[in-house]
């Protein structure tokens, strides 16, 4: 049902008239020092994408590139059993894995799920007058940084943390109840790059509220200081020709909405009479930082106004 011909955030195989597997396979390089989280973000990362396609996860294997020469493999068990946690909080069981030795650690996992085939939520089936709903802040990217550089403070390291490990589950059960048109999650494109694969084939425009998209505060602070990473750039660089921001837009959103986001939240595209009643579900669910963030617009086709 969902292929490669048109990239989604998993793939989609019907089974029967109310079955489909919903598959997807995600892992990376370290994104916090400490192993025990490392585990728990790369699992709630490799998760996300069935969610994101209206799914329900039912089995994982874990994915390790493991450097045996230069690590202590109690580090390894410190990663696996926080992936493991995280899969069990997800209700997820562990069937296998495979690992070899590399250079660079790695770690994910390939999920297999269960979706109804009429249920499938994919990234391009938007309608003029939708509602678009972010369900967790961004500024991973650019606070992944300046943590790698030594400026960011504990507080700060911490609340990013859980924000990374945070499943998307509650978030993507909630809108399960929503006439919900389209759905991705928030990764390594950041918000306007993911927004802009949404519009590709496009039908449709996009007006976004740079004010009323949820951003970690301190985003703002490290993103004036020039600790913005290369993928913010990178991904600029291949949608930027898609995007108009307002003049009077503060400079740094032009980084920030570009940010690569690790683990981000859902961005949920939502027939426009249901948008405040989601809205207000998913915070009361733990989406505490939801946010209404723009809209659907029949015109312009292919862009995105950003004001
Ligand atoms: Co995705
Ligand atoms: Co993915
Ligand atoms: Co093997």
């Amino acid at each position: 049902m969902v292929g490669l011909e048109r990239a989604d955030d998993a793939g989609v195989y019907k089974i029967s008239e109310d079955l489909a597997l919903v598959q997807t396979v995600d892992f990376f390089t370290p994104v916090v020092d400490d192993p025990y989280w490392f585990g728990q973000i790369a699992a709630a990362n490799a998760l996300s994408d069935i969610y994101a396609m209206g799914g329900v996860p039912k089995t994982a294997m874990n994915l390790v590139a493991f450097p045996l020469k230069d690590m202590d493999l109690s580090v390894l068990r410190r990663i696996l059993q926080g992936g493991l946690d995280k899969m069990e909080e997800a209700g997820v069981v562990l069937v296998g894995g495979h690992s070899v030795e590399d250079k660079e650690l790695k770690y994910g996992l390939a999920v297999t799920g269960f979706i109804h085939p009429q249920k499938v939520l994919t990234k391009r089936s938007l309608t003029a007058g939708d509602r678009l709903i972010l369900t967790k802040p961004l500024g991973t990217g650019i606070i992944n940084t300046a943590i790698k550089g030594g400026l960011a403070k504990g507080e700060v390291v911490e609340a990013v943390t859980r924000l990374m490990a945070t499943l998307n589950r509650d978030a993507a059960e909630v809108m399960g109840n929503y006439p919900v048109h389209a759905c991705t999650d928030i990764t390594g494109f950041g918000l306007l790059g993911h927004l802009a694969e949404m519009i590709s084939e496009s039908t449709a425009g996009l007006e976004i509220w740079a004010g009323k998209t949820p951003i970690i505060p301190a985003t703002f602070e490290f993103a004036a200081m020039g600790l913005v990473p290369g993928g913010a750039h990178k991904n600029r660089d291949f949608r930027g020709g898609i995007v108009d921001f307002s003049p009077s837009l503060d400079n740094l959103f032009r980084d920030i909405l570009f940010d690569p986001q690790t683990s981000g939240g859902l961005l949920i595209c939502v027939a426009e009479e249901a948008a405040e009643v989601l809205l207000e579900r998913l915070r009361e669910k733990g989406s505490d930082q939801a946010a209404i963030i723009g809209r659907v617009m029949a015109e312009p086709r292919g862009r995105i106004w950003v004001h």
